[in-house]
């Protein structure tokens, strides 16, 4: 794995720094393998990145869209990551309707995460080869990532690539974390400062991982960003163990 932390002065490098990553990471997929996977993040930060995606000269019949996770509601309920996505970027360019696999919410959460996982299969061919060209990844400010929250079973799913989130009662479906540390690129996008304790003790090596998800994002064979803003980043002393590149 190669783990990068770069902390941007603000929410807009951070965008933008993301973008020439992500359209780096898309060609760069493209030209290997003759396709693009990528796997969305929900929440808020993504969305500037997204807008910005769209606009992208990209060769979009070879990029394939999945959700690393969705909150369990209709696909035009407000909170729906997959209506974020597709408002701020899938309708704003011309990537194939078929090209899209958004995560079901209609049956009941166990029945739509198997439907999922076998989407996920047909797609890469099997389970072992599962393993996303680029993914992005937000954080919560308890250091949850995906629907991925502390303590919670979805966290000891090891045999699957789909699980059911659990958001205190709020039922989510979720990639597992065999998945995401698949990928060949994780982007995790973290701006604000009340991200600030929960990096501190992500980054921080006594940290219980299950305690703070986003820890146990580290990507076998993958490259691993982490692109803060300077309110999110502001506690973290860049170190020996990880490489650190203030903006310039
Ligand atoms: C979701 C996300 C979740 C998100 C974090 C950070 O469905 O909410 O996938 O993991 O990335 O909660 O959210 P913000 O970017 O809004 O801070």
């Amino acid at each position: 794995m190669t783990k990068f932390l770069e902390i941007l002065d603000d929410k807009s490098e951070l965008v933008k720094r993301a973008l020439k990553i992500s359209v780096n990471c898309i060609q760069e997929a493209i030209a290997k393998r003759g396709k693009c996977s990528i796997a969305l993040a929900g929440g808020s930060t993504p969305k500037p990145l997204y807008e910005k995606l769209a606009a992208q000269n990209l060769d979009w019949n070879n990029i394939y869209i999945f959700w690393g996770d969705e909150r369990y509601v209709p696909a035009d309920h407000p909170d729906s990551n997959e209506k974020m996505a597709r408002e701020a970027w899938l309708n704003q360019c011309p990537i194939p309707a078929q090209n899209i696999f958004p995560m079901p919410t209609g049956a009941d959460p166990a029945t739509d995460a198997a439907t999922y996982e076998q989407t996920l299969q047909d797609f890469f061919g099997s389970q072992d080869n599962v393993g996303f060209d680029l993914m992005f990844l937000g954080m919560g400010d308890d250091g949850h990532t995906a629907s991925l929250f502390p303590q919670t079973a979805a966290l000891d799913v090891g045999d699957r690539l789909v699980a059911v989130g659990q958001k205190q009662e709020d039922s989510r479906i979720t990639l597992t974390l065999p998945t995401i540390n698949a990928s060949h690129n994780i982007i995790f996008l973290v701006a604000g400062a009340n991200k600030q304790d929960a990096l501190q003790q992500v980054f921080h090596e006594d940290c219980d991982p299950k305690d703070y998800p986003s820890k146990f994002i580290q990507p076998k064979e993958g490259r691993l960003w982490w692109l803060l803003d300077a309110a999110a980043g502001e506690k973290l002393s860049p170190d020996g163990a990880i490489y650190a590149m203030k903006s310039r």
